[in-house]
Parts: C-alpha cells; structure tokens; sequence
C-alpha cells in the first residue's frame, strides 16, 4: 500500500482579496503535493477559510453585508483564485460550515467536562486584528499590539480558559524528543524559548461579539476563533462524525501529515494546537513547516500604502507558469523575501525565457537541421564524450539532491538544482560546437550523441519541473514526443528513453519580457485594483430569488436620526442613536469614511429594525442603516422625503 501524505494551508482570513502572501503559502503545498504524488504517495491537500471572528464580523459591517453574505462572496472570491492558479486541493473547508461546527461544539463540550477548559474573567488589552490578547509587557508603545501595531482595546470579560500550562512540561518533551516536529530549527528554538518563559491558561472564548461557534453549554460566550481555526484540520477529515473513514486514513493511521503555516502564526500551531489535541487524546501526527514573508520594499504590504500586489494580475499578463515559478523560487526556506517588480521580470526573463526556453528551442531546431527531427542513443568514443558523462553525471546526482531539497521543504533550493542542470545541459553546446561537427560526415554519431544528450537531458529536466510549471513541460513532451511512461519518476534516470522524434516547430515556451516595460506595469498594478469591485457587482446580479414572503419579513421603517458620533475604538463605525417610532435605538454603521456624524444629525433614513441585535467593538446595534454603493464603492446614505414620519413602514 502506497505510503499516505495529508499537507494543509493555513485557512485564511476571508477579511479582504488574497494578495502573493497567501498565495505564496498556497502554491508551496501545491508544489509539494505534486511532488509528492509524482512519489507515488496517496496524498490528500486540504485548504479553506476562517470565517468566524471580531475582525470578519467588523469587515462584514464596513461592507454594509450580513458576516454571512461577507464570507460567502470571500470564500467565493479564494476559491475562484484557487482554481485560477490550478491549486489541486482536495477540500476546501469553511469554518461555517455544519461539519465543522457541530464538531468543534463537541470538542468544547469534551475538554469542559474534561477539566482542561475552565470558566474565569480576563481583562486586558484585546487586538482585534490578531484576534489576541497582549500583556503589558507584550504590548508595545504603551497599547500598540506587537504583531501588527495597530491600537489594542481594553476589554474585560467573563471567559474560559484552556489550561495551557497543565500541558506545558508535556509539550516541552514532545519538542525536544522530536527535533523535526518543527521545521526550520529557528523557529524551533522560537517555540522552545517561548514556552519555557512560561505558559499562561488561554483565554478560548468571547462574550463582546456574536459572530462565530456558541459554547453550546453556555451560548453567550463564542468559542476564540483560533481554537475553532485549528480544529479544521481534523474535523474536515470527519473526526467526530459517524464518516470519519478519511480522519482514520490520513490521521490515525496516517504516514505523514505537514502543516504549512507563515511564521506570523508559529504559536497557534506549535503550542495551542498540539495541546489541544493532547487534551483531546488524539496523537499529534502533524509535522509544522513555518515559512517566512513576503514583503515589499516599503516592508509589509499594506492596501494603505498602495503596495499590495495580487495573484491574479500577475497571472493575467504572465501566465500561470510564471507566477508560480517565481512565487516559490523567490524566497529561500524560511527566509523572508522582498517582491520587486524588476526581479519578478529578471527570474522570469533569466532562470524561464533565457535557460530553460532557450535550451528546449536551440536544441530542437538542431535535431530538425541535423537529424530531421530523429534522434536516438548512440554510442562513440570522441573526445566529447567525458561532457556528455559528465552531463549524465550531473542528471542523475541532481535527481537525488533535488528530492532531498522537496523532501525538507527547500523548494527554492531544488528549483535552483533544476536550474543548475539547465546551464549544465546549455553548457553541453558550449563544450561541442555542434555546427562544427555538422561540416564532418564522419562525425555524425558524434553529433547524434550530442543531441540525443541534449534532448534526454531536457526531459529529465522537465520532469523535474512538473511539480512547479503546469503547462511548459506537458508542451516539450509533446515537443519531443515523450510516451506517458517517460513523463514520471519511474523512468527518470538519464538515457532511458532511447529514441526522439520532435516535432519540426515548437511554439514558444516564455516571451521574453522588456525590462523596462514591464516593471513599469507590474508598478501600476499595484497601485490600481478595481477587480474586486467589478465581481462583485457581477455577484449580486446572480442573487437568488426569493418568496414574497420572504421578502416580507424584513421589517423596514423611517427613522430619524437623533445623535451620531465617532465610534470610539474603530475608525470605520459610527454610532447613531435613532428614533424609528416604535422606541430610540442604538445602530452602528460602517460610513465613518463616507461622512461626518454632524452631516447626518436630524436626517430620516431607511432602517431594518428586526436584524438580531449584535455587538459591534462593545457598541451595541439594534439594526442597520440601509445605503445605496456606487461604482467606485462609495455609500451613500438613502434618505427619505420628509412627508414620511418616524416608524413609516417602507415597503
Ligand atoms: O492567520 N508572505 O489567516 P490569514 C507570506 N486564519 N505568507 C503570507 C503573507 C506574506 N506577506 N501574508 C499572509 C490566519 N501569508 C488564520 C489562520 S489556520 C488554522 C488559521 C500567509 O489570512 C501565511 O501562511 O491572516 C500566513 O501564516 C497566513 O497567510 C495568514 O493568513
């Protein structure tokens, strides 16, 4: 039975459009499972999204959107982008979906009765961006959160905790009896050091907001959205449900299974998440690979500073190859690396157009002109033989070092292998002068031999390249005529297939990109992105329909607006006080870009009163605001003619 490999992403933030950092952590386990299916392993490739959570609800609201049509229309957008970057996942879970929330209920319940979760009161600073509370001495210029920077709230609650430090010494053990559970040893060390300055309990729930899994026992409080974030990776395996044949599979009786993650979220992985699991009783199985940034020469990319660069742009001018090319050759294993839009141009017009395009091209238009297009194995004793041993040397050497490159994750490092074998084989013309043994007839299997070198070497190549380019080598096997059988590991060692047949004009692999040019529109992309604003518009076009009734049920009436103001601890909100007839209520809403609270004192409105009252940043909403978006993503407030009156049904 074939060995089993399960790799996971980390389930993103649906909170805005994935720009190259989520894409960067996507395509690695992409390459990876390719790799690894090319192996011969029985492979499952799991990807999703964290739906729940302060910061989802709160961009849920600046988007005028319920937290549901939000997360709707964001996994929608991940999963077109996804497909558009031929991500070959085998699941993509949603945190709000049933099979995931009935489970992590459970698993609450389960460590509640257990004792490993227990009821108390937190107060301290809260970020809501990292979902995370801070201690003093964390926080950084008296109330700046020290992941992202942006201000912490000081927030008091009734919580559970989970006893972390019941766990600690076990935990501790665990690391330093398994020196490759975490990967690279930085980020080892990272944990090791973290964890003996001491584990405090972790605060697991939430009472200030209402968007996310409800403790089933005690429904006020909301399960913290990383216990639920975590637990992803067992319940879309069926763990804890009556199908859990792939939880068995790929878990329990599992070879292998890797959590790729960006090292931003090392601490969820390789401390929350192993001692859960060991509270749970279930076997850590998971090896942690944490990777490094993408950033830009402004430092983190940012919609703000104007700086954020998204995939499928980049995908869109250059293809696919390319993007994924670059994205996983750019940044060395666990480093940081800097995205530039000339170095994305020169790795492509470098390692792509110049060697690797170059290489397939020259030496097929050589077979043509020499050989009519057919070539086979040959044997000589010229001179130039010792390059072509030496080639075959190199080919057989770097298949081995570039699997143990992909077998520690050093991606970068194995394309670089691959790269190292393209100017080897380049070389081989260099070394020949293939024109000049054409002037001797004598020379003939001479020169055959050389092609022949040159056109196995170009396969092995290709296959070598198949975990990362999706179409360039699939189009030199049918350039050289490779049968299904040569295409794989199996048959990979060099001078195993012994015949060529190429096909008399390839197209082109890559087009070589003008420098100038180009750097100059990917600089331009960067600054402009309307394609979120077009799709969505394309999204409400295709919104069911409904029953009257259902339509029916919205209560919407005239109200007046009485008091407005600044929320105190989020830019984007506004708070209103509104006299809808019936009594004043309080209403958050996401305008504060749009207007100033003055500009909105006395104004009647249109207002949904029967929305269930949620908790905005600790500001209570009793109903929503209804807005009119325009192209360009402005809202405005719909006003109503003053003949209508506070509590006038809108119909
Ligand atoms: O943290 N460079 O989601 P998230 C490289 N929902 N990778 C980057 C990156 C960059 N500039 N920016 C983001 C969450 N990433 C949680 C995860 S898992 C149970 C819950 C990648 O949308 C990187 O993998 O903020 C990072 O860890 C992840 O996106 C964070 O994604």
């Amino acid at each position: 039975m074939n060995k089993t490999f399960y790799i996971t992403t980390p389930i993103y933030y649906p909170s805005g459009k994935f720009h190259i950092g989520s894409a960067y952590t996507t395509c690695l386990c992409d390459s990876i499972i390719r790799y690894k299916k090319l192996k011969g392993y029985d492979t499952r490739f799991l990807t999703g999204t964290d739906e729940h959570g302060q910061k989802i609800e709160e961009a849920a609201i600046a988007n005028n959107k319920s937290p549901q049509e939000h997360v709707d229309y964001m996994a929608g957008l991940a999963q077109d982008l996804w497909k558009q970057l031929e991500i070959s996942n085998d699941d993509f879970i949603r945190t709000t979906e049933t099979r995931h929330k009935v489970v992590v209920e459970e698993i609450f319940e389960k460590l509640l009765k257990n004792d490993d979760i227990y009821l108390g009161e937190y107060s301290g600073n809260y970020c809501v961006s990292c979902e995370s509370y801070f201690t003093p001495t964390q926080l950084v210029d008296g109330d700046k959160c020290p992941d992202c920077g942006k201000t912490t709230d000081v927030l008091k609650e009734e919580t559970y905790f989970l006893r972390l430090s019941k766990y600690s010494d076990r935990l501790l053990n665990y690391i330093e009896d398994n020196p490759e559970f975490i990967v690279p040893e930085t980020r080892r060390n990272e944990v090791i050091s973290f964890i003996k300055s001491g584990l405090l309990d972790l605060s697991v729930s939430r009472t200030a907001f209402s968007w996310g899994i409800k403790v089933k026992s005690n429904p006020k409080h909301i399960v913290y959205v990383w216990i639920d974030a975590v637990c992803n990776y067992i319940t879309s395996l069926g763990y804890g449900s009556k199908d859990n044949n792939l939880y068995q599979k790929y878990w329990i009786n599992g070879d292998e299974v890797i959590h790729v993650v960006g090292k931003d979220i090392l601490r969820f992985h390789a401390i929350y998440w192993p001692i859960l699991l060991m509270a749970l009783d279930i076997p850590i199985k998971f090896r942690l690979f944490a990777h490094g940034w993408y950033l830009m020469k402004d430092g983190k990319m940012s919609k703000s500073k104007g700086n954020v660069i998204y995939p499928e742009h980049l995908v869109e001018r250059y293809g696919l190859d390319a993007f994924r090319y670059y994205i996983v050759r750019e940044i060395g294993y666990g480093n940081d690396g800097v995205f530039t839009p000339e170095d994305y141009v020169k790795r492509i017009n470098t390692d792509l157009v110049n060697d690797y395009g170059n290489l397939v091209s020259r030496s097929i238009s050589m077979v043509n002109k020499y050989f009519n297009g057919s070539v086979k194995k040959t044997n000589h004793n010229h001179e130039y033989k010792v390059f072509e041993e030496d080639l075959e040397k190199v080919a057989n050497d770097i298949f081995s070092k570039y699997q143990k490159n992909m077998d520690e994750f050093k991606l970068s490092n194995a394309l670089q292998d691959i790269s190292a074998l393209v100017k080897r084989t380049n070389k081989l013309i260099d070394d020949t002068f293939p024109w000049e043994l054409a002037k001797n007839e004598d020379l003939k299997p001479v020169l055959e031999s050389v092609m022949y070198h040159l056109v196995e070497s170009i396969r092995v190549i290709s296959i070598l390249y198949l975990p990362f380019l999706l179409s360039a080598p699939l189009d030199v096997f049918e350039f050289l005529g490779v049968e299904e059988d040569f295409r794989g590991f199996s048959n990979i060692e060099f001078g195993t297939k012994l015949t060529y047949d190429v096909v008399k004009k390839p197209k082109h692999l890559f087009p070589r990109l003008d420098l100038e040019k180009e750097t100059k529109v990917i600089k331009e992309l960067m600054q402009s992105d309307d394609s979120d604003k077009k799709s969505e518009k394309e999204v409400i076009k295709m919104l069911p329909e409904i029953e009257f009734d259902d339509f029916t049920k919205i209560d919407i009436r005239v109200g007046k607006i009485i008091e407005a103001k600044k929320h105190d601890n989020a830019k984007k909100l506004l708070v209103f006080k509104i006299d809808t007839g019936d009594r004043i209520r309080s209403i958050v809403s996401g305008i504060a870009q749009y207007y100033k609270p003055e500009e909105l004192l006395d104004k009647l409105v249109q207002v949904v009163t029967n929305l269930k009252p949620v908790k905005l940043r600790g500001e209570l909403s009793e109903g929503m605001i209804l807005c009119g978006e325009t192209e360009e993503k402005t809202l405005f407030v719909i006003e109503v003619p003053n003949k209508l009156q506070p509590g006038d049904k809108v119909s």
